[in-house]
C-alpha cells in the first residue's frame, strides 16, 4: 500500500486473493444505465479528458482485477458526442520493476505540439513521481517514456505529504504543471514547475497553500488532490480534491477557487465547494472544441464492502458538466445539452398550484431512469418550501427529496432506503434566488444516481439505493407557504447500454 493514497470510503486493500476478474451479474438494478462507468470492476478518478480529432476520449482510474482500489491502471473510452461510450482497451498498465510498478495513478492529457501526451504519476513502493506516455493518433497505444520519473525527486528541503496528480499547461514555449501535494503540519498544495520540453522540470513555488487547521471545507486537509487551473472567461479557476490524511474521510470534497493568475502566482478571489452531496471527487477539466469547460467528477458508492463485491462494479462518472463564469463573477454549472439526446417518453404539466403541506403524485409517471425539469414561479416559493419527491414508494416510506427552503436547496436522502446499511445523507447548498428569479430544477435519475442541478450555478449528486422495487414514484410538494409550478416535464431517460 501506497502511504497517502486512500482514495475512497470501500478501502484500499483487496480482500485476499482476489484478483482475478469479476464480472457484473445481471440484474443489479442499481447499476446506472445511462452514465459512464467501466464494464465491471473499479473506477475512481476521470483522468486525460481530451476532445481529439472530434472525439470524446475519457480515461479513468481502474482497477480491472476487482471492485475494490488497486491496482491502478488507465481505463479509456471513446464518444462522438458526450452521450454514449464505447469501451477502448486499457490504456496504461503498471510496468514491474519500473517508476509505476505499484500504479499509474492520476494524470492529464498534453497536445504535445501534435503528439499526444499523458502526465501521470507513477507509483513505486512510498514514491510517487511524474511520469510521460507517448500515444498513437488513436489514443489507444501509449509507450511509456525511457527517462520516467520526469521529476526525479520532490523539491529538497520539504516535507510533503504526498505529491501526485499533475494538470499541465503551455504558456509561449514554456509548458507548467502543478502537482497535487501536502505540507506536512501546514496542509494541501499544489506545487508549480516549468519545463521547455516536459522531460526536464524546475520547480517554482506552491501555486496555493491551505490550512489543515481551518473548519471552512474549502482550505483545509493534509493533501490537495487532482488539482486542475485552467482560464474562464477574464479569470482563472484552480480545483483541488481535499483529502484528509486523518483517514476519517469527512472531508473528501472538490474545492473550486476562482481567481486572478498573474505572473505565475494565482491569488483566490472566491472559492466554493463543486458538488456539496459527499460523492463527488476528484473531478478533472478540458476545453473542447467548442470553447466547453467540461467537466467530470467521480461519484463513489455509498453502500458498504459486501454489497459492492456482490455487484461487481463500483464507481460511476458524473454526467459531464459545464463550467462557466456567469455576469456576476460566480461559477456557473449545468449539464451538458447533449444529455437530451436520451430522452425518450414525455409528460408535462403546467401551471400546478401546491397547497401548502401536499404532495401531488404526477400520476403516469414512474421510473428510476428520468430526467425531471421542474420550474416554480419566482417569489412564491419563498414563502415556504417547494419541491420534488423521487424514488418514492407508493405508501411514502421510501423517497428522496429535492426542495428549496428559503435561500437553501437540499437533497435529502435521510429516507431514500429502508436499508440502514446504505448511505442517507442530507446536503444543502446556498441558493439565493433573485425576487424575479424562478426556481429552476433539473433532476436526472439513473437508479442508484441522483444529480441536481439548479438555476445554472448548483450541482448536488448523490448515491440512493432504495430497498423496495416499487419505489419509482414521482411528486411535487410544498410546505409552508404553497406554491406553483409552473412547468413541469418528465422524460423517461434510455440506456446508453445494451
Ligand atoms: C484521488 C486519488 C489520486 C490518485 C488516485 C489513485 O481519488 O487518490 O490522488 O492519483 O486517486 O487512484
Amino acid at each position: 500500500m501506497v502511504d497517502g493514497a486512500v482514495p475512497s470510503r470501500l478501502g484500499t486493500e483487496a480482500p485476499a486473493g482476489s484478483d482475478e476478474a469479476w464480472s457484473v451479474p445481471a440484474g443489479d438494478r442499481h447499476r446506472p444505465r445511462y452514465h459512464f462507468l467501466p464494464p465491471s470492476n473499479w473506477m475512481n478518478d476521470p483522468n486525460g479528458l481530451v476532445h481529439w480529432k472530434g472525439r470524446y476520449h475519457l480515461f479513468y482510474q481502474h482497477n480491472p482485477f476487482g471492485p475494490h482500489w488497486g491496482n491502478m491502471h488507465w481505463g479509456h473510452a471513446v464518444s462522438d458526442d458526450l452521450v454514449r461510450w464505447d469501451d477502448l482497451p486499457i490504456a496504461l498498465a503498471p510496468t514491474p520493476d519500473s517508476p509505476d510498478q505499484d500504479g499509474c495513478f492520476s494524470g492529464c492529457f498534453v497536445d504535445r505540439d501534435g503528439v499526444p501526451t499523458i502526465v501521470y504519476t507513477g507509483v513505486r513502493g512510498r514514491e510517487q513521481r511524474p511520469c510521460l506516455a507517448t500515444g498513437d493518433d488513436d489514443l489507444v497505444t501509449w509507450t511509456k517514456h525511457p527517462r520516467n520519473p520526469v521529476i526525479p525527486a520532490t523539491p529538497p528541503g520539504m516535507a510533503l505529504t504526498g505529491f501526485r496528480d499533475h494538470a499541465v499547461w503551455k504558456e509561449g514555449d514554456t509548458w507548467y504543471q502543478i502537482v497535487g501535494a501536502g505540507i506536512e503540519g501546514v496542509g494541501g498544495t499544489a506545487l508549480l514547475y516549468r519545463s521547455p520540453d516536459l522531460l526536464s522540470w524546475e520547480y517554482l513555488h506552491p501555486i496555493l497553500v491551505g490550512d489543515k487547521g481551518r473548519t471552512d471545507p474549502f482550505w483545509t486537509g493534509t493533501m490537495w488532490e487532482c488539482p486542475d487551473l485552467f482560464p474562464l472567461g477574464d479569470k482563472h479557476v484552480l480545483i483541488v480534491s481535499i483529502w484528509d490524511k486523518g483517514g476519517r474521510h469527512t472531508l473528501n470534497y472538490a474545492t473550486y477557487f476562482l481567481g486572478t493568475y498573474r505572473d505565475h502566482r494565482f491569488t483566490p478571489e472566491r472559492e466554493g465547494i463543486l458538488d456539496v452531496g459527499g460523492h463527488f471527487y476528484a473531478p478533472q477539466t478540458t476545453q473542447d472544441a467548442h470553447g466547453r469547460r467540461l467537466m467530470w467528477g467521480w461519484l463513489w458508492e455509498g453502500r458498504d464492502r459486501e454489497a459492492v463485491a456482490a455487484a461487481g462494479w463500483a464507481g460511476v462518472m458524473s454526467l459531464p458538466r459545464v463550467l462557466s463564469l456567469r455576469g456576476d463573477g460566480t461559477l456557473g454549472v449545468a449539464p451538458v445539452p447533449e444529455l437530451a439526446r436520451l430522452r425518450g417518453a414525455h409528460r408535462r404539466w403546467d401551471n400546478l398550484a401546491l397547497r401548502p403541506g401536499e404532495m401531488l403524485p404526477l400520476d403516469g409517471v414512474a421510473g428510476d431512469c428520468l430526467e425531471i425539469r421542474a420550474e416554480f414561479a419566482p417569489g412564491e416559493v419563498d414563502a415556504g418550501t417547494v419541491g420534488l419527491a423521487v424514488r418514492r414508494s407508493p405508501d411514502g416510506a421510501e423517497e428522496t427529496r429535492v426542495r428549496y427552503e428559503r435561500g437553501r436547496l437540499v437533497l435529502d436522502c435521510a429516507r431514500s432506503s429502508l436499508d440502514v446499511g446504505v448511505d442517507r445523507d442530507v446536503e444543502e447548498a446556498a441558493l439565493m434566488l433573485r425576487a424575479d428569479e424562478p426556481l429552476v430544477l433539473t433532476v436526472f435519475l439513473d437508479r442508484s444516481v441522483v444529480e441536481v442541478f439548479a438555476n445554472g450555478r448548483v450541482a448536488i449528486a448523490d448515491r440512493v439505493y432504495p430497498s423496495r422495487t416499487e419505489s419509482l414514484g414521482v411528486g411535487v410538494f410544498a410546505a409552508g407557504g404553497g406554491g406553483r409550478a409552473t412547468a413541469l416535464d418528465v422524460w423517461q431517460m434510455a440506456s446508453i447500454r445494451p
